[in-house]
């Protein structure tokens, strides 16, 4: 089975324009689509580091010696880039969310389709499992989990509902949980898909995150550097949008006396590209992505 197919991918690699002997991350590696393409317009002074969390990305690690993989949370992008004497890079690409991988293989607890342990950690060796997650949270915070980050109807109800199950019986498995939720879904709505989905982004801490390599990423990011992300849901969009525009997470960015943002990117798009239908026919799980890029600019706050 493949392991994952690049999303976006000449877009993604237009947009970054690579310098050939420039320093790169990769800042979410999975399946290495996108870092072969980084490096096939490297030159032998260039590098790339690649970034996964997961231990079962190691495997596609790329023999070329120009790359370096680093099996760790880019949310600690600028510490391991200065374990290498990297203080500075040309460029970032970040493809966020979940492997097909992580979703085809059912022990990860990612799917709602067929049944395994109730995971969802794309790195299993830390942290808290989904079941074991559940198993810890109260009403209140099941509740706003379920309405921010699944926005799912009737969110008290839902999270009720999920814990008088957990109470009688503790939810260990994917098919235990979409067995406790089937019946709440209302006509239309993709209840399990938003469910999930709010569970991986608290599991994963994937917002968190996602923000600490935005900040990390403007550090680092030499003049002229670029920052390419994909995101596939609104909660990622939205932060990367705010971040290329304002230069900050909260609040607007300050302006010169003309009313101009003086802010650290340049916007290279100032709509979010996604991909085309014939893209979208061969690779499904293209549909929700959103592509965004910004270059670093000599203004800094
Ligand atoms: C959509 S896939 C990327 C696929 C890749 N662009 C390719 O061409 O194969 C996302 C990958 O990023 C990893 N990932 C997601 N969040 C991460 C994080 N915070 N730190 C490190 N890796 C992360 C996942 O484990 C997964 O392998």
């Amino acid at each position: 089975m493949t392991y994952h197919n690049p999303v976006l991918l000449e877009k993604s690699i237009e947009l970054l324009a690579i310098k050939p002997d420039g320093i790169y991350v990769d800042a979410t590696f999975g399946g290495g689509g996108h870092s072969k393409s980084i490096l096939e317009k490297l030159n032998s002074e260039g590098r790339l580091f690649g970034f996964d969390q997961d231990p079962d990305a190691e495997k596609n690690k790329l023999d070329d010696e120009r790359f370096i993989l680093i099996p760790h949370n880019f949310e600690h992008l600028r510490r391991f880039l200065k374990l290498h004497n990297v203080k500075k890079i040309d460029g970032i690409l970040a493809d966020l969310g979940v492997s097909s991988h992580q979703f085809d293989v059912m022990d990860r607890g990612f799917s709602i389709r067929g049944d395994g342990p109730l995971d969802m950690r794309m790195n299993p060796r830390t942290g808290h499992s989904a079941a074991e997650w559940l198993s810890a949270i109260d009403e209140y915070s099941l509740t706003h989990a379920l309405a921010t980050y699944g926005e799912v109807s009737r969110p008290k109800k839902l999270a009720q509902v999920i814990l008088n199950a957990q109470e009688s019986s503790p939810i260990l498995t994917t098919r235990e949980l979409l067995n406790v939720i089937e019946p709440h879904g209302r006509r239309g709505e993709k209840v399990f898909a938003k469910v999930f989905q709010a569970i991986r982004i608290c599991v994963n801490r994937e917002l968190e995150v996602l923000e600490k390599l935005l900040e990390e990423g403007r550090e680092l990011l030499l003049t002229g550097g670029r920052f390419v992300m994909i995101s596939y849901h609104s909660l990622e969009d939205r932060r990367v949008k705010v971040y290329f525009r304002e230069g900050q997470l909260i609040g607007e960015a300050p302006r010169d006396e003309f009313g101009n943002r003086l802010t650290p990117f340049k916007l290279i798009t100032r709509k979010a590209i996604i991909p085309e239908e014939n893209e979208i026919l061969k690779n499904p799980r293209s549909r929700s992505a959103k592509l965004r890029a910004a270059e670093k600019t000599e203004i800094t706050k």
